[in-house]
Parts: structure tokens; C-alpha cells; sequence
């Protein structure tokens, strides 16, 4: 790619996890996402989450391609990738995800040039990582600039909160967690769980987890869920929608907490160098 054709703002990489499913990942992502993109960032949300009501169902889209036609039939990446609301683009990683760990170096090198052109198309990437701790989490997390963790108020979304903390910073190397607690009746639930959190990671782990903010309870969201529309758009005044605006403000309208000289590039290189390595 020509490189004096830098797009206005770096670059950012977050991947979004989750100790469980059901906590509203893809939801928060989806909807992070359009606020970005209101906001004028150029975004691309890879769904990764092989979860039942994936970001493209939330966006009331049907994406015809997804990574296995760019793997397998040398699809270009423009072609592959869907547009929903607001020009936000998806890429669906589909049965490509599981392909990631199996490529040859060939196919490696083609993958990561097909990737080339969204350095200039985006400044905002959100990869939606399945719930857990699976391989292709520890690959999305681990190649990805910065990772928040959505956890719920409930006792086993902690737990399974506090094993992907264990297990992404041991064996991806994240060491930065932003935590969101997402369907808190109130902040100082949110809060609270948030504390019980750190009490376990800051005793046990070698891991920085900081509070990034909450998203309340909200039957906003489940009915736009159910009308397959972003809630923010849907109901831009309800709760959710506000909290989601600042957690925008926090998280994107300002610059990347460190200088990570990363990037598409370095995401899919690191992608795939920690698949071989896990393949061998
Ligand atoms: N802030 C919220 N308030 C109320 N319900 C929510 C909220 N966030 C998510 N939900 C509910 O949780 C369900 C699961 O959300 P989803 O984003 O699919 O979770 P995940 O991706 O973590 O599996 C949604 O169908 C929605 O009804
Ligand atoms: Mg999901």
C-alpha cells in the first residue's frame, strides 16, 4: 500500500472478551461501534463470537462472505466485508476462525496482504472475541492493542471473569484489562463487582485490570435487539445508549493509552506467528 496514504487517526485494535456468554459483548461491541462511527471513526467490527445473536443479526444484516472466502477462494477483502448502519463494516470470521490455526506459510502470507488495505480504510477495529477462553480468543486478544472485559453482576461472571484474566495474561500477553460491567441496576453494583474482581487478580495475578465504567440494565436493549437495530440509534436517549456515549468518550475520544506502534498488520502477523506457534 502507498505510504503516504495514512488514515487521519491511528489506528486502534480492542478486542472486546468476556468470561461467559450472555453478558452482552456483542451487543456493547455493536453498539460501541456505531457510536464510533456517529462520531465519524472508521470502523470494522470482526465477529469472532461463534455465539447465536452474532453482531450481524444484532445489525439486521446477512453478510454473504466471511474469512473462509477470503482463506479459501482469494476473495478481495473489500468484497468479503459487510456494511451496516452507518457504514460500519463486518467482517464475519465464520468458519474461517477455526481455519486460523492450520494455515500454511503461504496462506499466511496472502491472508496478511489481503489485510493490507484496511490500514488505509479504518481507525477503529473491534473484534468481537467468543465468550471464554478458546484458541481464537487467545489469538484476537493476544494480537489486538488493548482488551476491555465485560463482566456481569452475577457471582459466575466473575469467576469465568477472573480465568480469562488469568489465562489471557499468561498466555497472550495482554496485561491491561479495561473492565466494563455491563446490565448493573447501578453504578455502585457495578462498582462493587468490579472491586470483587480485583481483590482475586490483584492477590493472585501479574495483570493491570482497571474500572473503564458500566452500562445499566435497560429493556431498551433487548427490544432493540429484537427489532435487530443498534439500541443507540434505536434509543439514543435510554440509559444504555447514555452510558455507552461515555464510555465512548472515555475510550476513543482520546488518545491510545500507550504508543503501540500497532495496526492491522502487526495485528494479523501477531495473529498468525501465535497460531503457528500454537500449531507446532
Ligand atoms: N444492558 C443490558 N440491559 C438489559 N439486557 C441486556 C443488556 N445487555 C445485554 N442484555 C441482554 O443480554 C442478552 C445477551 O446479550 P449478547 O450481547 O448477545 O451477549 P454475549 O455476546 O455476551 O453473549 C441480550 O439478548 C439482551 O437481552
Ligand atoms: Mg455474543
Amino acid at each position: 500500500m502507498s505510504e503516504n496514504k495514512a488514515p487521519q487517526r491511528p489506528l486502534r485494535v480492542i478486542a472486546v472478551a468476556s468470561g461467559k456468554g450472555g453478558v452482552g459483548k456483542t451487543s456493547l461491541t455493536v453498539n460501541l461501534g456505531i457510536t464510533a462511527a456517529k462520531a465519524g471513526r472508521k470502523v470494522l467490527i470482526i465477529d469472532a463470537d461463534l455465539g447465536l445473536a452474532n453482531a450481524e443479526i444484532l445489525l439486521g444484516i446477512k453478510p454473504q462472505f466471511h474469512l473462509g472466502h477470503l482463506l479459501n477462494e482469494e476473495m478481495p477483502i473489500d468484497h468479503v466485508l459487510g456494511t451496516g448502519p452507518h457504514n460500519v463494516r463486518i467482517l464475519a470470521a465464520g468458519s474461517g476462525v477455526q481455519q486460523l490455526t492450520q494455515l500454511s506459510t503461504e496462506d499466511q502470507m496472502r491472508l496478511i496482504s489481503a489485510f493490507d488495505p484496511l490500514e488505509d480504510q479504518f481507525d477503529t477495529i473491534l473484534i468481537d472475541v467468543s465468550a471464554g477462553i478458546g484458541d481464537n480468543v487467545l489469538f484476537f486478544a493476544g494480537a489486538a492493542q488493548e482488551t476491555l472485559l465485560v463482566v456481569a453482576p452475577e457471582p459466575t461472571s466473575l469467576t469465568d471473569a477472573y480465568a480469562t484474566v488469568k489465562v489471557l495474561s499468561q498466555q497472550a500477553g495482554v496485561q491491561h484489562f479495561n473492565v466494563v460491567v455491563n446490565a448493573a441496576p447501578h453504578e455502585a453494583a457495578a462498582r462493587d463487582i468490579f472491586q470483587k474482581l480485583t481483590m482475586v487478580t490483584s492477590r493472585f495475578l501479574n495483570a493491570h485490570v482497571n474500572y473503564y465504567g458500566f452500562v445499566p440494565r435497560d429493556d431498551d436493549v433487548r427490544r432493540a435487539i429484537l427489532s435487530q437495530k443498534p439500541f443507540v440509534d434505536l434509543y439514543p436517549n435510554c440509559p444504555a445508549a447514555r452510558a455507552v456515549a461515555t464510555l465512548y468518550t472515555n475510550l476513543l475520544d482520546r488518545p491510545a493509552p500507550n504508543n503501540l506502534d500497532g495496526g492491522l498488520k502487526f495485528l494479523w502477523q501477531r495473529v498468525l506467528r501465535e497460531s503457528t506457534t500454537m500449531a507446532n
